[in-house]
């Protein structure tokens, strides 16, 4: 008996179907129900990136040393001894990279402004060349249509600031340089995000020291720097809307995404309770403007030290909540507690290039539904999704990151379906414009639409890029 593999089994059927004169029905995208893939009127389309990860310059422009530059610098932190001394070299290649995104037909971009570039030594004086450059930069987005979305704080931590962010000083130092940022920029700038994804600069590089500055520090420090990053955020909207008053305030963050094993009342309530616990320190707090009960109780004399007014300013009004999505966390309804548990990736769970990218692109989805069940934010925006991939350039000097165009057009389908549903989900900025400095994984791990050649700079769209600009332009998943 001959053994035949599922695909020639489909083969087998289609010859046999042709010979029996019945044709397979033909599939049309156009005729499925209207509004299907469609995505509401006037979404936001965008693409994001993060000045270290793109800008290099790390010496022009009167630029003061960040902990990633120092961190990267230091032997065994990054993959390779990578740095981002010129990364994709953005701060001369600008307008390129405008360019870029105008051939893609965004409407957005997300970048960050590298703080050490304003205030070389985080405070006091502000650095005129620093400012000028991202004058430049969004004065040219502007000429081409692309409205900017600026995060104040994409981990560059001015290396001068003393104690970094075990120091409560550096939270107020945000403040400063937010408040003057915005005082600056208002004309150019109207959408502002404070920070970005607190448990990177927080937990990663104060807790298990895999990020700038490395360190490894008992419960009790790491919930105080948790607790000035999240200060930090609220101080730095008051300062936006002090000195911007019609600036839109919001902020990025990677809060772990929740998705119930199977869609049934019970694991999906799970879901919420779970995305409350585990977001506990930081997008809990802020939007509730307390820290819960339960992370109180469960961190008992670590607790973070509150002054007066901490929580006010930390529970300041948001216009929007940006949120990072990469992975799901799944959860399931348990008998304890907590009301649910955290079910482990078996071996079997595929994931991107990167380990942590695993697939299950309907995370998506859940990340909006039970932000929005939870709090009821008046706007929220997927300020990152994308994936690494193993990209190669072909002998036709193409990328076909067919792989990279799954993961996101699944989860964009995923995320059509929360707009649909009617959850205020107002646009989507695509990480990464084009490959970075990855930080701790150094340039090992592309997540770029554009392919860059990291000794000649180049830039080269990849089959991704020429997908999105499709999605862009019927505003549809395709
Ligand atoms: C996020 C970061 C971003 C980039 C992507 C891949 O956690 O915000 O800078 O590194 O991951």
């Amino acid at each position: 008996m001959t053994e035949i593999t599922r695909r020639q089994f489909g083969k087998v059927a289609a010859a046999t179907a042709a010979l029996a004169g019945v044709s397979l029905p033909e599939f049309s995208p156009a005729q499925l129900p209207p509004g299907n893939r469609q995505f509401p009127p006037g979404f936001v389309w965008g693409c994001a990136t993060a000045a270290y990860q793109i800008e290099g310059g790390v010496h022009e422009g009167g630029r003061g040393a960040s902990v990633w530059d120092v961190f990267s610098h230091k032997p065994g932190k990054t993959f390779n001894g990578d740095t981002g001394d010129v990364a994709d070299d953005s701060y001369h290649r600008y307008k390129e990279d405008v360019q870029l995104l105008k051939n893609l037909g965004v409407g957005a971009y997300r970048m960050s402004i590298a703080w050490p570039r304003i205030f070389p030594n985080g405070t006091g004086q502000p650095n005129q060349a620093g400012l000028d450059y991202y004058k430049r930069v969004l004065d040219e987005l502007q000429q081409n249509g692309i409205t900017p979305y600026v995060t104040l704080f994409h981990w560059d931590l001015p290396a001068a600031l003393p104690g970094g962010w075990q120091s409560r000083a550096t939270a107020l130092a945000f403040a400063d340089y937010a408040g003057y940022v915005a005082r600056q920029l208002s004309d150019r700038v109207r959408h502002f995000m404070t920070t970005n994804e607190f448990a990177c600069f927080t937990d990663l590089s104060y807790q298990t020291g895999q990020f700038a500055p490395g360190l490894r520090l008992p419960a009790a420090q790491v919930n105080q720097v948790r607790h000035h990053g999240i200060l930090a955020h609220g101080l730095g909207v008051q300062a936006i809307r002090a000195n911007a008053p019609a600036a839109e305030v919001g902020l990025a963050e990677n809060a772990t995404v929740c998705v119930p094993v199977i869609e049934d009342r019970a694991n999906m309530e799970a879901a919420r309770r779970a995305t409350r616990e585990e977001s506990a320190p930081f997008l809990t707090t802020l939007l509730e403007g307390a820290y819960p009960d339960s992370y109180l109780r469960r961190e008992g004399a670590n607790a973070p030290h509150v002054e007066p007014g901490d929580m006010k300013a930390i529970g300041s009004r948001l216009d929007f909540v940006g949120l990072n999505v990469y992975a799901p966390t799944y959860v399931r309804a348990d008998e304890s507690a907590r009301g649910y548990a955290k079910v482990p990736y078996p071996a079997s769970y595929p994931h991107m290039a990167s380990p942590w990218v695993y697939l299950g692109p309907e995370c998506i989805y859940w990340a909006v539904r039970n932000v929005c069940e939870i709090w009821n934010p008046r706007a929220v925006f997927i300020t990152e999704n994308g994936c690494s991939a193993a990209d190669v350039v072909t002998a036709a000097g193409r990328i076909e990151d067919i792989d990279r165009v799954m993961y996101l057009r699944n989860h964009l389908a995923n995320l059509q379906r929360a707009a649909a549903e009617g959850f205020p989900v107002k646009g989507y900025f695509l990480w990464s414009l084009l490959d970075n400095f990855e930080w701790a994984d150094g340039y090992s791990k592309r997540f770029g639409i554009h392919y860059v050649d990291f000794k000649t700079e180049r830039r080269i769209p990849k089959l991704s890029a020429e997908w999105y600009r499709k999605v862009i332009a019927g505003n549809a998943v395709v």
